[in-house]
């Protein structure tokens, strides 16, 4: 994970009436991918409208690229590009023609090329850019939405649970862009989502919010350190025999099975786990070709998380 702080929330509260939306919120934002994450009504959506600067604080302050995003709105919103929960397009122009039309209310100029290059990146390119919005799938929109937010190359992309409302295929397709944009594009997201597994996978920083305030911030591992339950990893190693000898008699290790040619292991520190286990696989002289923690596992950290608050 990259150091580098890009934005920072300082303990910002939002009352809507009586209730309490953001309750002195204060996180940090890097450069990377983010994961903002909570239950729904945590707060993520109103954390990120006041990012926008559609939304004031009552008490506190939040700054993107060390601009006040309240004040300084303009200047926050010129370098990020936005995904909201609620979708709404112009459902009778085509999906090019609808990219073309936001370039313009945005105020920058973006070449034919480039929009055809964007349209690429979400697969929208064959034949679907000329049809009218107005049939296109639930994840043809929402890959839309993203190109639309990538237009005028923003430093940073804010999605709002941008998998919400999607099958499983459309889900992976949505996510699995998120690595490739960070990489060919260089830029920064912030993505919500209520599903923490979900995000395990494309996040470098997750901050996890509930009742509006912060519950955790930090690495994926990080997130289990503060945790007391156990996580569980297949390992994928050959020979699987010789790595399991060596792992038996780890102090962290909690419990331990072979299943197939897979190792199934339980611990209790997933820092130290993280730390042997090459050096383990290197004195069984072994080759590793996966490690992968299981989803469960994940979701009950975010739920004890949850739960401890509430
Ligand atoms: N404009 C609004 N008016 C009144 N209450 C609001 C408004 N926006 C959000 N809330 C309330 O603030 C809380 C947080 O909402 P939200 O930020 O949408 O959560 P999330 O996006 O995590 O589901 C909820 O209780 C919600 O009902
Ligand atoms: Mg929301």
């Amino acid at each position: 994970m990259s150091c580098e702080v890009i934005g920072e929330f300082k303990s910002v509260t939002k009352r809507f009436g009586a209730t309490m939306a953001l309750d002195s919120l204060s996180l940090k934002i890097y450069r990377g991918v983010n994961g903002l994450v909570g239950p729904n009504g945590a707060g993520k959506t109103t954390a990120i409208r006041l990012s926008l600067g559609l939304i004031k604080p009552n008490v506190g302050s939040a700054e993107l690229f060390g601009s006040d995003c309240w004040r300084n709105s303009l200047v926050v919103r010129s370098k990020v590009g936005v995904l909201y929960e609620k979708l709404a397009f112009y459902d009778h122009l085509s999906g090019f023609e609808q990219l073309k039309l936001m370039a313009k209310l945005k105020g920058v100029s973006v070449s034919l090329v480039e929009l055809k290059e964007l349209l690429g990146i979400v697969e929208l390119d064959t034949g679907a850019h000329d049809r009218r919005i107005g049939v296109y799938s639930a994840g043809m929109r929402q890959r839309l939405g993203l190109a639309q937010a990538l237009i005028g190359n923003p430093e940073l992309v804010i999605l709002d649970e941008p998998t919400s409302n999607l099958d499983p295929l459309n889900r992976a397709k949505i996510l699995e862009l998120i690595p490739l944009l960070r990489k060919e594009k260089n830029v920064s997201f912030l993505i919500s989502s209520h599903i923490l597994p979900e995000l395990e996978k494309v996040c470098d920083n997750f901050i996890l919010m509930n009742k509006g305030k912060l519950l955790r911030q930090g690495t994926l591992e990080q997130m289990f350190d503060k945790s007391s339950s156990s996580i569980k990893f297949v390992i994928k190693v050959q020979p699987v025999e010789s790595v399991a000898i060596l792992l038996k008699n780890e102090e962290y290790v909690e419990d331990l099975s072979v299943i197939d040619d897979s190792l199934h292991v339980v611990v209790k520190d997933v820092t130290l786990f993280k730390q042997r286990l090459p050096l383990l696989i290197g004195q069984a002289g072994a080759s590793l070709d996966e490690v992968k923690m299981i989803e469960s596992d994940l979701e009950a950290v975010f739920k004890s998380a949850v739960e401890k608050e509430a």
